[in-house]
């Protein structure tokens, strides 16, 4: 199949572009490379450098490629910058969105697959989060997320557009920007790889579901030939502290550096996982890579960068 992938030279699309062009799918990727880079690309996609808020130029891209699917990851993803500046994430993350489904309504699209969030979708709730449970982001990058995914359902009641939007937990794995307000496993790694010592937001205690980069991929090949419309997590339900994080690369980078910590960041969520069952179920999906062995991998990648 013909695939347009928004994002692709970005961590988690590259990764999707590599699963899909190794099943003999044809990948044309669109990315303004505003924090993907080339060499994430992979070399039989096609690539073509745009702005997704440009809507002439995304228009005309959709037109010239009439791809069968459209996988969606371009986006603006630093939720603390999303408070700060909640225009700029709507105008990436909605108005990008509405600029690739307005062209999406023109051509014979089979599917649109979404990256979305489970992280900052549904709140303070106790864990773990289901997708029966109500939307309730509370920063201005999750209501973009949900408001796409809102949008979705409107261009298929109207256009019969099916969408499937994959909510993903915390995702790590080689290529992740080490350098953003997130991603801290690729943050430690980074940094203890290059001697230097990351603080610890807080004490530490706070939990997050890390799924690996490589079984978020393969939820995208999985979406691919599913007819199931609507939201599916994509997670590990397995709570992990940053302390553990931190542990777990040092272990694994053979340091011995010791912990520091700095006041807590406030409006922090304490703790974050997803019940994936409705993904196992509709998908046949499952994390494969657990927490240990992912970490293992990254920082071996860290370390030969
Ligand atoms: N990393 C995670 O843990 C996580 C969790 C949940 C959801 N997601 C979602 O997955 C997707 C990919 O995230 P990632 O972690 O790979 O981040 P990333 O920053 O590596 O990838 C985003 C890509 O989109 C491109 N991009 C951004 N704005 C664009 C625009 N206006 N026009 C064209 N391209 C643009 C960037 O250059 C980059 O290549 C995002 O939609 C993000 O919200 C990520």
């Amino acid at each position: 199949m013909k695939i347009l992938i928004t994002g692709g030279a970005g961590f988690i699309a590259s990764h999707v572009a590599d699963a899909y062009i190794e099943l003999g799918h044809e990948v044309v990727i669109i990315d303004n490379l505003s924090s993907g880079n080339t060499a994430n690309l992979n070399p039989k996609a096609k690539f073509i450098e745009v702005d997704i808020t440009d809507k002439e130029k995304v228009q005309a891209i959709v037109r010239e490629e009439r791809p069968e699917i459209i996988n969606h990851h371009a986006a603006h993803i630093q939720v603390g910058y999303s408070v700060k500046n909640p225009q700029f994430d709507a105008q990436n993350n909605i108005i990008g969105l509405l600029n690739i489904m307005e062209a999406a309504k023109e051509i014979p699209i089979k599917k649109v697959i979404m990256a979305a969030t489970g992280g900052a979708m549904y709140g303070n709730k106790i864990t773990p989060f289901n997708e029966e449970m109500k939307a309730e982001p509370l920063s201005p990058y999750g209501i973009s997320k949900r408001a796409g995914e809102l949008y979705l359902n409107y261009y298929h009641e109207l256009y019969q557009i099916p969408f499937i939007s994959l909510r993903y937990s915390n995702v790590y794995g080689p290529r992740q920007n080490a350098h953003g307000e997130s991603g801290v496993i690729a943050i430690f790694s980074e940094m203890i790889a290059d001697g230097k010592t990351p603080v610890i937001n807080g004490d530490g205690t706070h939990t997050r579901d890390y799924v690996y980069v490589e079984d978020v991929a393969r939820a995208n090949v999985l979406a691919l030939n599913s007819d199931f419309v609507g939201e599916l997590n994509i997670g590990t339900t397995t709570e992990i502290s940053t302390n553990e994080v931190f542990r777990k690369v040092v272990s694994e980078m053979g340091s011995d550096i010791k912990e520091e910590h700095s006041a807590e960041r406030p409006g922090e969520q304490v703790t974050s996982s997803l019940d994936y069952s409705k993904a196992k179920q509709i998908l046949g999906w499952e994390p494969q890579v657990n927490f240990n062995e992912g970490v293992k991998r990254v920082v071996a990648w860290y370390k030969n960068k």
